[in-house]
This record gives C-alpha cells, sequence and structure tokens, in this order.
C-alpha cells in the first residue's frame, strides 16, 4: 500500500501487493485460453473505458443510472437518517455522479463528512477526488486505486464512528454467483456489527428494454466493449484489431443475464508481448467480455441476510426497474453478545 498527502482534506492510496504485481495480466492468459474464451469485466476501464461508461449513462436507452439516480433523489435523507453519522466508502465509485446525492445529505444532517471511493481506474478517482474536494468544502476524502478485492482486505482505519459501504449501479450484476458469494462475504468481513451496506440493483422486466440499453443506437456500447482490446493493446502491448470484431449482447433469459461478447470478424492471431502470450480466433468466435445479471428483490434480499447482512429497507422506482437496498451487518457466532 503506497500511501501519500496532496491536501490535508486529501489521502490517496494505491493499493498493490508483490503477488498482484506478479500475477498481472495471468487472468486474462487463463481466459483467453478457456472455451469460449473470457475477459474479466475490470479491463473495459481504463481512461477511455471510464469515459465511454460515462457517456453509457447518458444514452436513452440506458435506463439504470437515471432510475438509481432517481430512487437516491427521494431516499437519501432517510438513508443518512437511518444510519447517523457515518463515513461513506464506495467501491468502483467511477465519476461518483450519484454519490453526490448522498454526500448532500449527509452533508445537511451530520457535522462530518468522509468519504472512501475505491476504483481500478485510477484516472477517473483521481480526478473525481479533486472535483468533490472543491464542491464539498467540508469533505474529508481517502481515494483507493485497487480492486474490491485488494481495498476490502486494506481499508484505512476508520475516521468516524460508523462505516456504510455502497455498491451502485448493479455492478454486483457483473459478478458471476460465485464471485458474488465471495464479494459478499468480504464485505461482511469489512464491516463490524451494527454498520451499513447501501446496494444498487437493476430489477427483471421486459426483456426488450433490458437489451436495447446493451444495444443503443449510437454505439457506444459497442465502443465500450471494443475498448477492452484497446486497453489490453496499450497495458500489454498487444496487437488486436478492433476492426476485425464486432459487438454482441443479448439476454439469457435462463441465467437472467446480459451477457456481452465480441466476434471475431476473420479468422485471427493476436499477440500481447509483455505477457508473451498468442492468442488465435476463428472467423465468428466470441470472446465473453461480461454478464449483467438482473435481479429478483425478495431473491436478493435473502442472499444478503444469509450473509449476516440484514436488509433494513429497500426503495424502488414507480416501474420498480431499479431497486436500493440499505442492510446492517449483523454479529454472528463470537461477536454476538
Ligand atoms: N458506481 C458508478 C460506476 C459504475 S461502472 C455508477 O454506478 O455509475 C463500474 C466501476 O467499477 C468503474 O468505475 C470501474 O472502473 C470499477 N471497477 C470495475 N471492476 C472493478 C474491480 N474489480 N475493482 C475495483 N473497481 C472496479
Ligand atoms: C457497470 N455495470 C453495472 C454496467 C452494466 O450495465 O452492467 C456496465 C455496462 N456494460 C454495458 N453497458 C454498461
Amino acid at each position: 500500500m503506497i500511501g501519500h498527502q496532496e491536501s490535508p482534506r486529501l489521502r490517496w492510496i494505491v493499493l498493490n501487493s508483490a503477488e498482484a504485481e506478479a500475477d498481472e495480466g495471468l487472468d486474462i492468459i487463463q481466459g483467453l485460453q478457456q472455451t469460449p474464451k473470457y475477459l474479466p469485466c475490470r479491463y473495459f476501464y481504463d481512461d477511455r473505458g471510464s469515459q465511454l461508461f460515462e457517456n453509457i449513462t447518458d444514452l436513452p436507452e440506458y435506463y439504470p443510472t437515471r432510475t438509481e439516480q432517481s430512487i437516491l433523489e427521494n431516499c437519501a435523507l432517510d438513508i443518512a437518517r437511518l444510519t447517523g453519522s457515518c463515513e461513506l466508502v464506495e467501491l468502483g465509485s467511477g465519476s461518483s455522479r450519484k454519490t453526490r446525492i448522498l454526500l448532500e445529505a449527509y452533508d445537511r444532517l451530520h457535522n462530518e463528512l468522509q468519504y472512501c471511493p475505491i476504483d481500478v481506474s485510477a484516472g477517473i478517482l483521481k480526478t473525481t477526488a479533486l472535483d468533490l474536494l472543491n464542491c464539498y468544502p467540508r469533505l474529508k476524502l481517502c481515494g483507493l486505486a485497487g480492486t474490491y478485492e485488494q481495498a476490502l482486505a486494506q481499508l484505512p482505519p476508520r475516521e468516524l464512528e460508523n462505516r456504510m459501504l455502497i455498491f451502485l449501479g448493479s455492478t454486483i450484476g457483473n459478478l458471476n454467483q460465485e464471485e458474488c458469494d465471495r464479494f459478499l462475504t468480504l464485505i461482511q468481513q469489512a464491516l463490524e456489527p451494527g454498520e451499513f451496506f447501501l446496494l444498487g440493483v437493476d430489477l427483471q422486466k421486459d426483456i426488450s428494454i433490458i437489451e436495447a440499453a446493451y444495444n443503443d443506437a449510437q454505439g457506444i456500447t459497442a465502443a465500450f466493449n471494443l475498448n477492452i482490446l484497446n486497453h489490453l493493446n496499450w497495458r500489454f502491448q498487444g496487437n488486436f484489431d478492433l476492426d476485425q470484431f464486432e459487438h454482441w449482447a443479448f439476454y439469457n433469459p435462463i441465467k437472467n443475464q446480459i451477457e456481452m461478447h465480441l466476434r471475431s470478424l476473420t479468422s485471427q492471431t493476436a499477440r500481447l508481448d509483455v505477457l508473451n502470450f498468442q492468442v488465435a480466433l476463428k472467423e465468428g468466435e466470441t470472446i465473453h467480455t461480461e454478464i449483467s445479471r438482473k435481479f429478483h428483490l425478495p431473491t436478493l434480499m435473502a442472499t444478503l441476510e444469509a450473509k449476516a447482512l440484514k436488509p433494513l429497507q429497500t426503495w424502488t422506482d414507480s416501474n420498480a426497474w431499479f431497486g436500493l437496498i440499505l442492510c446492517q451487518r449483523q454479529c454472528v457466532g463470537t461477536e454476538c453478545p
């Protein structure tokens, strides 16, 4: 963990372990050796990928961001009242656009405002952190650049008595069931009994609405999907030719998830020199880049409860397209009085 000071109100921590550095890119090699081929979706997010995601959130077809935003506008003060004063720690914070609604509610109701955004995309994390410091004069901020796993294992000591972990945007839907299970265990371990977890989730709905959100008319989602190869090219000295791939996204009704793939338009070979790795693709062969699960609220609430994260209150929009769940960490085993 490398930390340094840039302003009395800002701490900046780059999370890195020798282990992670040595393993860098191993997940890419493993994924591209699988059948069907696969890439971890966190590689979407270099500076360009983060910007493309921001552009997606403004698309007319992409309902999740504005729907979650409307819910937050209605319930942020309730959340700030229910939790009392607490520091906000956000996983996959990106531009923290919607989080500002929460920051304003906590700023209005409580004396101290402490926020730790965590993101693997260091560029957007830093730009956002500096902007937030300008916007909120009372805010103290600790930015953590790294993955969820790294951050949850090395959270800085609490600055306030209570903590709320936040995971918005239905980013939990980008984890498969097994990853989600491990992730929720890490959330449980990172919280003390009585602390809070706020989770935003995209809910099951008419398939045509969901499919349109991942196949927008302007092709921004296609550019976002293709950018994963661009990211690999610069990070690992690769030569993927983006013109030789096309975006493919569809809803899998059995798994209740959007699946995004890149389909090879020709028979081709690409290299990643830094990883000393070469991959061959047949014409029509696909690389699976992302799942985006759509949830059934009662089932998810039961899953959370089983992880000692008891849902206290849930909010949805008038169409019940998106849900926000405030959970409180329960004591388990020897923690209980
Ligand atoms: N929370 C924001 C952004 C969602 S986009 C919103 O609701 O709009 C997902 C964010 O998670 C991106 O900023 C991306 O860089 C980050 N991210 C993706 N995988 C990650 C990982 N494994 N660890 C940490 N951050 C990750
Ligand atoms: C970040 N995540 C929740 C987005 C989603 O909807 O699954 C990423 C995304 N993929 C395509 N469009 C947006």
